[in-house]
């Protein structure tokens, strides 16, 4: 079991640091949210130390103080409206480079900064490649005003929608946008971007966490143990 932990740690690491290690001197970078891209983090954070001059934009409270203790100093999406390159994790990867993200509850800010991005770079290990999305559910974010109408309208999609609940707090995860996330079950997802549209033109919908429309800027970095493998669009075979 520790060994089983260990290994996936390693691979994780060996992602996260390959993407800080293609960072450039002078970039913004989006930083995402996960224990994966904290491996970037850990590694950037050598980097400035080494001189590396880089500012960040952190997708979440918790990134932020990370990157804080990382010494990477931070901007905004106001100053910055496009940027060099943002690094994030994923729940699941596709053949097609199509991603479920939001474990974390960040998927939005997420999403709005890999879209202000020219290249996204995605670090996973390798459990997280996936034939077809959504053996995870997929996170919506969504108003608290709209979400009985926003539940009801999910159904009709035919997921099994749960609104995400606290550990150690009774009631829903409020997100660091004041909305609450709600954990869409689909029996099989067979046209993501069809149901990224969907999901989108929900009234109450703020975000969810399917990520179809960058594939074109998106590289993905899989961690293993041994060693790490980069994919492309240029890989995806139509
Ligand atoms: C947070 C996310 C994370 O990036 C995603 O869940 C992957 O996290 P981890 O690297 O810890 O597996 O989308 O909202």
């Amino acid at each position: 079991m520790e060994k089983k932990a260990e290994s996936l740690e390693r691979a994780k690491r060996a992602a996260g640091y390959q993407a800080a290690d293609m960072i450039e001197d002078g970039m913004v970078v989006g930083l995402g949210t996960g224990s994966t891209v904290y491996f970037t983090i850990e590694r950037l954070s050598e980097r400035v130390r080494d001189g590396l001059t880089i500012t960040g934009i952190p997708t979440s409270f918790q990134t932020a103080v990370r990157a804080r203790a990382a010494n990477i100093p931070l901007t905004t999406l106001d100053e910055n409206p496009v940027i060099d390159i943002a690094v994030d994790g994923a729940d699941e990867v596709d053949p097609k480079l199509r991603l479920i993200k939001g474990r974390g509850a960040a998927h939005l800010r997420e999403k709005c900064v890999a879209a202000a991005a020219k290249r996204f770079l995605v670090v996973v290990d390798e459990k997280k490649l996936v034939e077809q999305l959504g053996a995870a559910p997929v996170p919506v974010e969504v108003l608290p005003f709209a979400v009985m109408p926003v539940l009801a309208q999910l159904r009709r999609l035919g997921c099994e929608p749960v609104i995400r609940e606290g550990v150690k707090k009774d009631g829903p995860v409020i997100t660091d946008n004041g909305n609450f996330v709600v954990d869409c079950t689909f029996p099989a997802i067979a046209h993501p971007e069809r149901l990224e549209e969907a999901l989108d033109g929900i009234p109450g919908v703020i975000g969810s966490g399917l990520f179809c429309g960058l594939v074109a800027r998106t590289t993905v970095i899989v961690g293993s143990a041994k060693k790490v493998n980069i994919l492309s669009s240029a890989d995806i075979i139509a």
